[in-house]
């Protein structure tokens, strides 16, 4: 049976041991994983030698799979690895590293500014599993911040205030903050705003949670200007050092964690070497707010 060891940095992120995934997991075992991502909402399994073919039995074992179509600069027949995973690789599909100014790579840097997976789409992920083939030699840690504690620590004021709020998200909204604007027509339309929630609910705890991402570009009736400045400093709240874990990866590391409860980013690593992270996603079950046509 998987067991929970230990509690890592903050309170939401654990190791979990005695399970290998290169093997079918029990219907036990599947309940005791999706237990542990209800307690905390990142789990590190270490030492997983496992191909892709398992990762994504693993990752189906848990539910339905989240394809990734169309979400990045990637034209379909310039993909490295089949639409069930995300290419969160800096490598094309010849395995060779993108050059510094590839507007592929350019468009990939969003993911090093804080945000939750697909929170761009209507029906944004649940959770996404990223397994590690190679890692550069410095940098390139993952962080993850704990949206649930972050909304506790909010003035009752300002809890009053959000509740009910609605962003609009589009990756256009995360790129433009790096100055990334050169999109197509077709593209512009592919990446079209989402709207969300920002207060969202624990479907089993009922715990409330910001759900905040670099995505998200301006809320519904408010000025573009205020909401901006609005939501830079609630990212800023939400990702203060009380609220995070820093995940240094070693090859084989699986991490999972809870779209819905967690923000996370990536940090720099040398642009020449290869960083080959292989993510499978959970498809959430609803929309969180109704959509406009
Ligand atoms: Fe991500």
């Amino acid at each position: 049976m998987p067991v929970i060891t230990r509690q890592i940095g903050p309170c939401f992120a654990a190791e979990v041991q005695g399970v290998d995934l290169s093997r079918p997991l029990s219907p036990d075992e599947i309940a005791a994983i999706h237990a542990g991502m209800d307690r905390y909402a990142v789990l590190v399994l270490h030492d997983q030698r496992i191909d892709d073919a398992q990762q994504l039995a693993f990752t189906r074992s848990l539910g339905e799979i989240e394809h990734a179509i169309g979400t990045s600069l990637r034209a379909p027949d310039e993909y490295r690895l089949p639409t069930t995973f995300a290419d969160v690789s800096n490598l094309d599909r010849d395995n060779k590293i993108f050059a510094r100014d590839d507007r592929r790579r350019l468009f990939g840097l969003g993911n090093r500014l804080w945000h939750s997976d697909s929170s761009f789409k209507a029906i944004p992920a649940k959770y996404s599993l990223l397994h590690a083939i190679s890692v550069p030699s410095r940098g390139g840690n993952t962080e993850f911040a704990y949206m649930p504690a972050a909304y506790d620590a909010l003035d009752t004021e300002t809890r009053a205030e959000i509740e009910d709020l609605v962003c609009e998200h589009s990756q256009i909204f995360s790129r433009q903050q790096l100055g990334f604007t050169d999109f197509t027509d077709e593209e512009r339309a592919r990446f079209a705003p989402v709207r969300q929630c920002l207060v969202r609910r624990h479907p089993l705890t009922g715990r409330r949670s910001l759900y905040l991402s670099s995505h998200a570009g301006s809320i519904v009736g408010w000025p573009v200007p205020e909401a901006r400045a609005f939501l830079r400093d609630m990212v800023e709240h939400a990702t203060q050092r009380q609220f995070v874990y820093a995940h240094t990866w070693r090859v084989g590391d699986l991490v999972m964690w809870d779209n819905r409860q967690t923000m996370h980013r990536a940090r720099p690593f040398p642009a020449h070497e290869p960083r080959d992270m292989r993510r499978t996603t959970l498809m959430g079950e609803a929309p969180t707010v109704a959509q406009v046509a």
